[in-house]
């Protein structure tokens, strides 16, 4: 690998959830934004799988449809509501999950994610995931919510019992203007 990879948080997710899925596989995108992960997570669940993406922004649908088209790949559920409403739409167990917090790039930096609707759709989340299956969590906190919305989460996370769930935190410790970090949850 690329060591390049290893000094960005959301390639760093891509790269264990990489080691997890398969085709097959139900996945979630809980903040699709420009839908790059989405993309990643429907190349990697193929057409037999299936990606279920959320979020609130009519932008983020249509740029993540586009992007969708754009590679000619189907079957992508692309659902305009909260991550914290997924257990409205969610029927199956799931193999993986990707939370990329924050705002949308290119888009208004006052629509972000918050500390209590990211909380609720983490833990909704779990309820669904499968034995061995893996949620990642990259959190931006350059903005004053995304102060809060990691302290929260890590708070949260900290919490999760341990005979039920590995959680490790990916964090760059040496780097100026607060870098990413990422979380990661494996369901034991
Ligand atoms: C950092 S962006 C995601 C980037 C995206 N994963 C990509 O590949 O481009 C965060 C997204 O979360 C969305 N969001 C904010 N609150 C949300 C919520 N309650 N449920 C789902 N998405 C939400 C924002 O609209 C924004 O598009």
């Amino acid at each position: 690998m690329n060591t390049k990879y290893l000094t960005r948080p959301t390639e760093v997710a891509k790269s264990f959830l990489k080691e997890t899925l398969k085709k097959g596989d139900v996945v979630v995108d809980a903040t699709m934004g420009n839908g790059n992960d989405t993309l990643f997570l429907a190349n990697m669940v193929g057409e037999e799988g299936k990606v279920i993406s959320f979020d609130i922004q009519d932008l983020a649908i249509s740029n993540t449809r586009e992007l969708l088209e754009k590679n000619r790949l189907s079957g992508v559920e692309l659902i305009q509501d909260g991550h914290e409403n997924m257990d409205t739409y969610i029927r199956d167990e799931i193999s993986g999950a990707m939370f990329n917090l924050g705002y949308l790039p290119k888009g208004d930096h006052h629509i972000v994610t918050t500390a209590e609707t990211t909380i609720v759709a983490i833990e909704k989340c779990l309820t669904f995931l499968k034995k061995n299956g893996i949620v990642t969590i990259v959190i931006y906190y350059g903005h004053d919510e995304g102060k809060i919305e990691k302290e929260k989460v890590i708070n949260y996370v900290e919490t999760l019992e341990s005979n039920k769930f590995h959680v490790m935190k990916v964090d760059y410790i040496n780097q100026t203007k607060e870098p990413p970090l990422l979380i990661t949850i494996i369901k034991k």
